[in-house]
């Protein structure tokens, strides 16, 4: 297959309202991302992802979308994105955005009309939408169709008493699902994707992609995560899309499924497959879950982080896509904790974590995406009241916390460990009151560490985590470390994490302890071609077995084929 420019590429994912404000709202906008794309060039980056900016009523900040076709007022107009599309590509980089195909708003003209009887357009939009009547219980009384449990808590049916039904909706009341195996759905919503196609965009991100079959049967389970998700036909759906829309332009898709088989990975995203080019899971993202937490439960119970479980994800991805199709890589997204503060130590190591972390990732294979903050080390939040958090599921979730007997405390402490809030909150520019990135109160707080965590102090600090992402990503762009080939070792190692990856000039040797513990690593023969290139401890020993805790080095060894041409 000819290189598709995706696989050259390295991505930046911008969480819109929390990157740049420019009309002093307090909300990030599109021509904030303008006024950085520069700098996020200047990274290394030549693809933005923005997170979406669609007209909503920001129920699950845009997520819910009220207009398809237009932008939210929060960020701007159709002519600023327009302008960000020409602002990129003057300056050779692409734009991909999030595409919402699950779910509407409640507030989408078309669930306006499908809830209600006595809207002209009720019986066209009725079926838009998946709508089962009462279930009655032992005592006749009427119920919800089923125990099914939304993604953010609470239960997957909302009644309309109108219609005297219920609708289904898998994230937040206000995000009634999309009848997929309605045909007229999918001819609008691939009306929707040729809008933007035709306005320019680059590619999309699918959000919520293997949502979009539902087991029409409706069996009762709790919480029946089964019938809504990975079901055979939504793939039939996803390759009408591609067919249709997405093959015949030079766009990127990405998909996301989040705990994938890799039968199912090769279907979404081999190369012979119709449907995406890449494909986001989340194997590697909860490796820290205490099974025994039944207060704060599923990912809201930090357990020990597990570093063969993270390595071995890392090693299998590589080995299902070698030769059949590409990886993507990335430390989390806007719905997990930051990674420092995650895998890493956001207190007494927090550079020196935060390097490892990004050693571990960007020499790997593939086509990355960074997530906004994480090249300064940006850190999960320091809120003390709940007032503070933002997102639809913190505050479901809080309330089971407390149903299950949690002290407010601990309830908290969940929140700031796991929550998504963590991910998205204001760009940490400088030091001033709101962090640079907005002249008036941001419409999340700012985390209070931005005085010593925030980009202008890093970019003139030589050794700073900013300069290391930097260095790393130009690095890898000119050693061609997408198209590297890569070799794990000691997987079982419990703090380890070791592989080598090939460039265009040097082979390059990662060795990394995971862990805050110090460790003993044998280095022996898998050191004896190579020197020291860069570790994220002053004075390392290049030949020494011994590793402070977090303590990462990257080896290299220029390859004797080019050595000669190289002198
Ligand atoms: C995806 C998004 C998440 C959003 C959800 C509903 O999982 O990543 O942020 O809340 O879909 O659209
Ligand atoms: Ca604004």
């Amino acid at each position: 297959m000819p290189t598709r420019w995706w696989q050259d590429t390295i991505i930046y994912q911008v969480y819109l309202r929390s990157f740049q404000d420019t009309n002093a709202d307090g909300i990030g906008d599109l021509q904030g991302v303008i006024k950085r794309l520069d700098y996020v060039r200047d990274l290394g980056i030549d693809t933005v992802w923005i997170s979406p900016h669609f007209d909503s009523p920001m129920d699950d900040n845009g997520y819910d979308v009220r207009d398809f076709c237009n932008v939210s007022p929060d960020y701007g107009t159709l002519d600023d994105f327009k302008a960000l599309l020409s602002e990129a590509h003057a300056r050779n980089m692409k734009i991909i955005i999030d595409m919402i195909v699950n779910h509407t708003s409640d507030e989408h003209p078309w669930f306006l009309a499908a809830k209600d009887p006595t809207h002209p357009d009720h019986t066209t939009f009725r079926d838009f939408y998946i709508w089962q009547p009462p279930r009655m219980n032992d005592q006749g009384n009427p119920e919800r169709p089923t125990s099914w449990v939304s993604w953010f808590g609470g239960s997957t049916w909302t009644y309309n008493p109108p219609t005297n039904d219920y609708y289904l909706h898998i994230f937040s009341a206000k995000m009634p699902d999309l009848n997929w195996r309605n045909p007229a759905v999918r001819v609008a919503m691939k009306a929707v994707i040729q809008f933007w196609i035709d306005l320019g965009v680059d590619g999309f991100r699918l959000d919520a992609s293997n949502h979009l079959e539902k087991n029409w049967d409706f069996p009762e389970a709790n919480p029946g995560y089964e019938h809504f998700s990975n079901l055979p036909k939504h793939h039939e759906y996803l390759e009408e899309l591609s067919r249709a829309l997405f093959e015949p332009y030079d766009l990127l898709i990405i998909g996301e499924a989040g705990s994938a088989s890799r039968e199912e990975a090769l279907r979404y995203a081999g190369y012979d497959s119709h449907e995406f080019n890449l494909l986001i899971h989340f194997e590697h993202c909860w490796a820290d879950i205490d099974e025994a937490n039944n207060v704060t439960p599923g990912k809201w119970a930090k357990g020990s982080v597990d570093v063969t479980k993270i390595k071995r994800s890392f090693a299998k991805w590589q080995q299902v896509f070698a030769n059949q199709g590409w990886n993507v890589l990335y430390w989390h997204n806007h719905d997990q904790p930051r990674i420092v503060s995650h895998y890493g130590d956001d207190a007494i190591h927090h550079r020196r974590s935060a390097l490892m972390l990004a050693y571990c990732l960007y020499l790997l294979p593939g086509t990355p995406i960074v997530y906004y903050g994480e090249e300064i080390g940006m850190t999960n939040v320091d809120y003390t009241d709940l007032s503070d958090f933002r997102d639809v599921e913190v505050f479901t979730e809080y309330g089971n916390f407390k149903q299950n007997g949690a002290h407010h405390e601990t309830a908290m402490q969940a929140l700031r460990d796991r929550c998504r809030d963590n991910a998205r909150t204001p760009m940490q520019w400088d030091d001033s009151p709101h962090a640079g990135f907005s002249t008036a109160t941001p419409w999340m707080k700012v985390n209070g560490n931005h005085s010593d965590i925030n980009v202008k102090t890093q970019q003139k600090q030589p050794d700073s985590i900013w300069q290391t992402y930097k260095t790393l990503l130009h690095l890898r762009k000119h050693e061609r470390l997408n198209h590297g080939k890569v070799t794990f070792y000691t997987l079982d190692h419990e703090q380890a994490f070791v592989y080598c990856v090939t460039g265009k000039t040097h082979d390059y040797l990662v060795i990394a302890n995971f862990t805050d513990k110090p460790m003993r690593y044998p280095l022996d023969s898998l050191i004896k071609d190579y020197t020291l290139y860069v570790a994220n401890v002053k004075n390392a020993q290049a030949k020494s077995p011994r590793f402070a805790p977090f303590e990462a080095r990257i080896y290299r060894h220029q390859h004797n084929r080019t050595s000669s041409a190289m002198i």
